[in-house]
């Protein structure tokens, strides 16, 4: 896979693309991420992404130009032809293998179903936003989805785009040390993960669970699978409704 990140401020991602299972990821070519600063795409002389809104009211909007310009130029390095990546500029990506995506407040809530449609994609785009957002017209004819973290508005998408890019390559093929560990984690099979202790069994009078040190493995599959229903129930009961739905649903 190959992601792209636009943003004018690419330095933000110096500690998160560098360092652990991103680092290793990329290191073992199990993705390639890409950083463009949206400012080298301005053909203003001062760089300038930023413009006052029409009709007035708050704040800066981004120019849909340099974001135009750069999603061409991050299709053209992924596809080695300009020419191919200049005609498609104003159409989406239907069908293909590739997604291009605005992070934004009012996109749809990230999840870990949607995360794993996305791990399936040849190459995304992310594109940041800043200030009071993105000019209108990138929304509605460059980007395929918009997509949004959480219910709250950030200064830019630059945190978004790192959620999104950590929680994308941890589940592509290899990344992970074990593959199990992917099996039994929140939100598969719509139950949070059972919880987890390791050594000392004892700590300051603290004691694991007797179960988990019997060696009975059943027992424990058992006992893990209670306490996944136990912690849906009390902490999502909307999650563990949705599970039953399905079950029903066959
Ligand atoms: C200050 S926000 C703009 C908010 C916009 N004025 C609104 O009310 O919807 C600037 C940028 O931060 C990013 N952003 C902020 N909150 C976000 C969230 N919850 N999820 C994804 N991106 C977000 C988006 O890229 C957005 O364009």
């Amino acid at each position: 896979m190959r992601i792209d990140i636009l943003t004018i401020f690419p330095g933000m991602f110096n500690a998160v693309l560098n360092e652990s299972i991103i680092k290793r990821a990329q290191l073992k070519e199990k993705v390639k991420i890409v950083l463009h600063n949206i400012r080298d795409f301005s053909l203003d002389k001062h760089c300038k992404v930023d413009d006052r809104p029409f009709g007035g009211g708050p704040g800066m909007v981004m120019h849909p130009e340099p974001i135009f310009r750069a999603v061409e130029h991050a299709l053209a390095c992924a596809s080695g032809n300009k020419a191919a990546a200049r005609k498609r500029r104003f159409g989406r990506s239907r069908g293909a293998k590739r997604k291009i995506i605005l992070l934004s407040p009012q996109g749809k809530r990230l999840d870990q179903k949607s995360a794993k449609k996305m791990a399936k994609m040849k190459q995304i785009i992310l594109i940041c936003g800043h200030y009071e957002g993105i000019d209108e017209r990138v929304k509605r004819f460059l980007v395929d989805e918009e997509v949004s973290i959480g219910d709250y508005v950030l200064t830019g998408g630059e945190l978004p785009a790192m959620v999104f890019v950590d929680c994308i390559v941890r589940l592509l093929p290899g990344v992970l040390g074990e593959k199990k560990s992917l099996h039994f984690e929140s939100f598969e099979g719509n139950l949070l993960e059972y919880p987890q202790y390791t050594r000392p069994a004892n700590y300051k009078g603290m004691q694991v669970p007797q179960v988990l040190l019997s060696g009975d493995h059943n027992k424990i599959q058992e006992w893990r699978k209670e306490e996944s229903i136990k912690i849906t129930k009390k902490r999502r009961p909307d999650l563990f409704r949705s599970g039953e739905k399905k079950v029903k649903r066959g």
